[in-house]
């Protein structure tokens, strides 16, 4: 049976080993350990199935401000499903059990980069971003969610901490 949780320390090494997996190469187990090392990890959560991670979705804090206000944002990445596992609701449960613990712990905006046929289904909307200035500005790929209404209108500004890379 599957089971979602927030990663524990023994399941860092199934975390890594399935990003390679299902990215197939080393960028995102890469993101992951620069941002854990940077301290800036808000949520991970793990989907396990008889001690096998299989899913995985990592949450970190971005710097956001909207109308010169600093505004408490993640940026959702990176997130995999085990090839084998995919097309299951596995990858939906990660995200809607994760926005809930987002929202009850205040954070008020969600940022993503990522594929448009998956993300909109949670409520994520390319044009909560359009007005936020940053390097993804103006790309349908770039999807923004709202845990407090109202918390992307206006316009914006968004800085990716170096873990990214860009
Ligand atoms: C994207 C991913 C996390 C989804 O996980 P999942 O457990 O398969 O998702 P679910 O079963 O809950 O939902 C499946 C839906 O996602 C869609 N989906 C999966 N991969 C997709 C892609 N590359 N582009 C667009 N939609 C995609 C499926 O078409 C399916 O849509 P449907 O319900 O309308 O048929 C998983 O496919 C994955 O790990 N892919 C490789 C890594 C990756 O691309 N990560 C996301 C980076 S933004």
């Amino acid at each position: 049976m599957v089971s979602i949780s927030v990663e524990r320390p023994g399941q860092r090494d199934g975390v890594l080993a399935l990003n390679r997996l299902a990215f197939e190469g080393d960028d995102e187990a890469r993101i992951i350990e620069a941002l854990t090392r940077d301290g800036l990890v808000v949520l991970s959560l793990v989907a396990s199935d008889d001690d096998q991670v299989i899913g995985h979705i990592l949450f970190s804090r971005l710097e956001v401000e909207m109308e010169r206000r600093a505004i408490r944002a993640v940026a959702l990445a990176p997130m995999a499903v085990h090839p084998d596992q995919q097309g299951k609701g596995i990858g939906s449960a990660l995200v809607r059990r994760s926005l809930d613990l987002l929202a009850a712990h205040g954070v008020e905006a969600v940022l993503v980069v990522g594929h448009t046929g998956f993300y909109p289904r949670f409520g994520f909307s390319a044009a909560l971003t359009r007005q936020i200035a940053g390097p993804f500005q103006g790309l349908e790929a770039f999807m923004g969610l709202e845990l407090r209404a109202g918390a992307l209108s206006g316009q914006g500004i968004c800085r990716y901490p170096a873990a990214f890379g860009l």
